[in-house]
């Protein structure tokens, strides 16, 4: 039988939902200028969609204008943003994920207290550019090698007072190396568990289905890391894993060898585009099924 399933916890997550909707709120209200810093969201047919309602991204907050309105993303930024906004005028509409908040609070009070923080994550990624910017002194490390190395060549840094915390689609296995490893080492670490409770389920959904399945699509963007993420860890237990935006850019031959087909998406992936996928699978398959006589189900 031929069959394709759907992880549970495909598609937006809380944060990037609120964020988004938060931006067409905004648009409901009659506000005209807007601009948003960097997309709101890693998917390129909302973006478009903003574009032609007239919300303009922007790379900095000197590229609004004064009057303008600026949305601050899910994904948050360093505090001096805010401040950079107020002095020129702009006003500021704050989409920082409650689960992206808590971090900042933690870290500005660790900071505040002397701690230096210590923060798993991708140093390029806006979500840590913006911890980075409620510390004090803080290190960025992507992994246990790098946490080694870092403690080795910072003199006096296992024993100072210090909070470890991660990246919120940080990779659960690679927390927990890093995490038993500060708690073995350090002799005054904080360690505070901060990975997103959507991204487990998420993550911990789509490794089960990719482990039942002989084939697996991940739907994001490439620029969406925890899209990227999934793909990674479905790859690890389903070698014909394949990640794209939409489903129209894997070939249907691609796909026809397989008996189970499981799908998920990443946190900024719209409901629309899932629907589209298993639409055009559910084509693709009774299209096979008259050539063939095979029998085909879909499950969620
Ligand atoms: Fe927030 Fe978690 Fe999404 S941190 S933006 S709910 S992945």
């Amino acid at each position: 039988m031929r069959s394709v399933r759907l992880a549970e916890s495909a598609g937006f997550c809380f944060g990037v939902r609120r964020a988004v909707d938060m931006v067409y709120g905004l648009l409901e209200t009659g506000e005209r200028d807007i601009c948003t810093l960097g997309p709101v969201i890693h998917n390129k047919s909302v973006i478009r969609d903003l574009e032609q309602r007239g919300v303009r991204v922007v790379d900095t907050p000197q590229q609004a204008a004064p009057g303008s309105v600026l949305v601050i993303r899910a994904h948050g930024v360093p505090r001096d943003v805010f401040d950079e906004c107020e002095r020129r005028g702009v006003r500021t509409v704050d989409t920082t994920c409650p689960f992206v908040q808590k971090i900042h609070r933690l870290v500005s009070q660790a900071s505040k207290e002397g701690r230096t923080v210590l923060i798993v994550g991708h140093a390029d990624h806006p979500e840590v550019q913006g911890i980075v910017g409620h510390c004090g002194r803080s290190f960025v490390v992507k992994d246990l090698e790098q946490l080694q190395a870092l403690s080795a060549d910072i003199p006096g840094l296992c024993t100072a007072p210090a909070l470890m915390v991660a990246q919120t689609t940080l990779k659960g296995d690679v927390w927990q190396k890093c995490s038993e490893y500060g708690e073995k080492v350090y002799t005054n670490l904080i360690v505070s568990d901060t990975i997103c409770n959507a991204t487990y389920l998420r993550q911990a959904d789509s490794v089960r289905l990719a482990s039942e399945c002989d084939a697996m699509i991940v739907l994001g963007s490439s620029e969406s890391s925890n899209s990227n993420r999934l793909y990674e860890l479905c790859r690890e237990v389903c070698s014909h894993t394949y990640f794209c935006e939409q489903i129209s850019e894997i070939p249907a031959q691609e796909l026809a060898p397989y008996q189970m087909i499981g799908i998920t998406a990443g946190a900024s992936t719209p409901a629309y585009i899932i629907k589209e996928a298993i639409q055009t699978m559910e084509e693709t398959n009774k299209e096979m099924l008259q050539n063939s006589n095979e029998e085909i189900s879909f499950e969620q």
